[in-house]
């Protein structure tokens, strides 16, 4: 009775975890998708832990209830002791690599599952049992340690540019290879063993675990700051591969869903990343790209560039019908939403018509800009995606570049030798007027100079994005 409804527990979790993600895909039922997984993960811990007191009752030879429950209360404590505060601390711009912290977990929580799984005496045979845990084992170990070094990167703690051996590739391939001769040979020697784990296969796993911990390092080492929140993703898949890979070592049915949604999500969204980016799944997989900030490729002279101050710009935008706002990373350091809102509402107040661009990966997470505005409340119908607003530019009075630079390079498409050339890029020059808020010439994060700097129509306001847009506001008149 108690197993049964433990097993309805878990798929009635699976379910809240499917329609979890589907409230997230839209910004009107993100809220709700957020508060259904929270509910699912509530019910799966209950279950989860209901199930192992159940047991604990009924094996002689387990622990008893009482130090089940005593230890399930201490590790829980200490997870909660450690998450809330870094959680609350965490500043939204630190997001990405939390995150990358967080994988290193799950992956070492895979590695951690499969020795249990191969050593304990309940532990069943069998080659498919023991394909799972060398499988689990190696992705687990990939994942911490890609995880733990795109930590250090993303948190400036390791140089983000690429670590570039000689013969990187082959040297991953033999990894690998050595990997698929070390598990055959565990299938076989096991067998020989009759279902006692042997001292040989302990030692062949060991191996394994050590080459995963070696290639994780190593591939994600290689690959540059650029491409970093293609990895993240790419190492949050692996994270839900490691998971279900964990779930078939447990028999956890909840554990290979939640696992294989994880997995699969973040494939997609590294595609569609990679997709946003021009970079091909592949080649970001096979690394050297990125910059440590300085200016990659060539240094070019584009010209002179035009400033403006707020004033004039509070005039530029009272005189236009229609503007068109992009925002990027720099609103996010600036913490320039709210004043972008308020911008927003005195504009539209006086019938100007006023549109976001959003590009995919504008600022340094999936969805970043659209976090921001929607915080600042900024009416989700007047947001729209890059694919939608580009082919309205030409016919836009104002744009105003908030804090974005690599998102509106018009080098990615002009320019064929450009590192960022053939990326798709919000098409702001071909406004009437555009202006530029940020604080210097400096380049963005791929380290490209951006001649849209130089244009014609194009005038720079330097300063801090929240202050200046806070001094338009001052500024408009009316
Ligand atoms: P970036 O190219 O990073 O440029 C941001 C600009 O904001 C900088 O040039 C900086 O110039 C300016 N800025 C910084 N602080 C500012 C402040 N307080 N006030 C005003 N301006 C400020 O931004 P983007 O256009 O959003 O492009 C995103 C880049 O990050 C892309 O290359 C993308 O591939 C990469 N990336 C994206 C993600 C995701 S998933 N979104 C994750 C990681 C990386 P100054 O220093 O001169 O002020």
């Amino acid at each position: 009775m108690v197993i049964q409804f433990v097993a309805g527990l878990y798929i009635i979790a699976g379910v809240m975890f499917i329609l979890s993600l589907a409230g997230l895909s839209r910004p009107t039922t993100a809220r709700m998708g957020t508060l259904t997984g929270m509910v699912g993960m509530a019910l799966a811990l209950a279950a989860t832990i209901i199930h192992s007191l159940y047991m604990s009752g009924h094996d002689p030879d387990r622990r008893s209830v009482g130090v089940t429950l005593l230890l399930i209360v201490v590790v829980l404590a200490i997870g909660a002791a450690i998450g809330t505060p870094v959680a609350r601390r965490v500043e939204m711009t630190q997001m990405p690599e939390l995150i990358a912290a967080f994988h290193s977990f799950v992956g070492m929580a895979a590695v951690l599952v499969g020795f249990n799984s191969f050593l304990s005496p309940e532990g069943e045979g069998g080659a498919v049992h023991l394909i799972e845990v060398a499988l689990g084992v190696l992705i687990g170990a990939f994942t911490f340690t890609g995880s733990v070094v795109a930590y250090l990167k993303l948190s400036a703690k390791m140089k983000s540019s690429p670590l570039v051996l000689p013969a990187r590739n082959v040297l991953n391939m033999v990894g690998f290879a050595a990997f698929f001769v070390l598990m055959i040979w565990l299938v076989v020697a096991e067998d020989d063993s009759l279902g006692d784990p042997s001292g040989l296969g302990l030692t062949l796993l060991l191996i394994m675990a050590a080459l995963g911990f070696a290639l994780g390092f190593h591939m994600v080492a290689a690959i540059g700051g650029g491409d970093m929140p293609v990895v993240v993703s790419m190492l949050n898949s692996y994270s839900g591969w490691a998971a279900a890979a964990a779930g078939f070592m447990l028999g956890n049915s909840l554990l290979i869903i939640t696992g294989s949604l994880v997995g699969s999500s973040g494939a997609i969204l590294s595609y569609i990343m990679c997709r946003a980016m021009n970079r091909s799944f592949i080649s970001v997989i096979l690394g050297g790209f990125g910059s440590d900030g300085g200016v990659v490729g060539e240094a070019k002279d584009y010209g002179e560039h035009r400033e403006i101050n707020a004033d004039a710009a509070a005039e530029l935008l009272a005189g236009a019908s229609s503007v068109v706002i992009t925002p990027g990373y720099g609103m996010a350091t600036a913490q320039a939403q709210y004043a972008v809102a308020d911008l927003t509402a005195k504009l539209r107040a006086k019938g100007i018509d006023v549109r976001f661009g959003i590009h995919p990966v504008a600022g340094r997470l999936p969805g970043h800009m659209n976090v921001l505005l929607a915080e600042a409340k900024v009416p989700y119908d007047i947001v729209l995606e890059m694919d939608e607003i580009n082919d309205d530019l030409a016919d836009t009075d104002v744009v105003l570049v908030i804090g974005a630079n690599d998102t509106v390079n018009p080098a990615a498409l002009e320019e064929p030798n450009s590192p960022i050339a053939g990326m798709p890029v919000l098409e702001v020059w071909h406004a009437k007027d555009v202006i530029v808020f940020k604080r210097s010439m400096a380049t963005g994060y791929a380290g490209v100079q951006n001649p849209l700097f130089f244009r014609d129509n194009t005038q720079m306001l330097f300063g801090d994005a929240k202050e200046r847009v806070e001094d338009i506001i001052r500024s408009l008149p009316g």
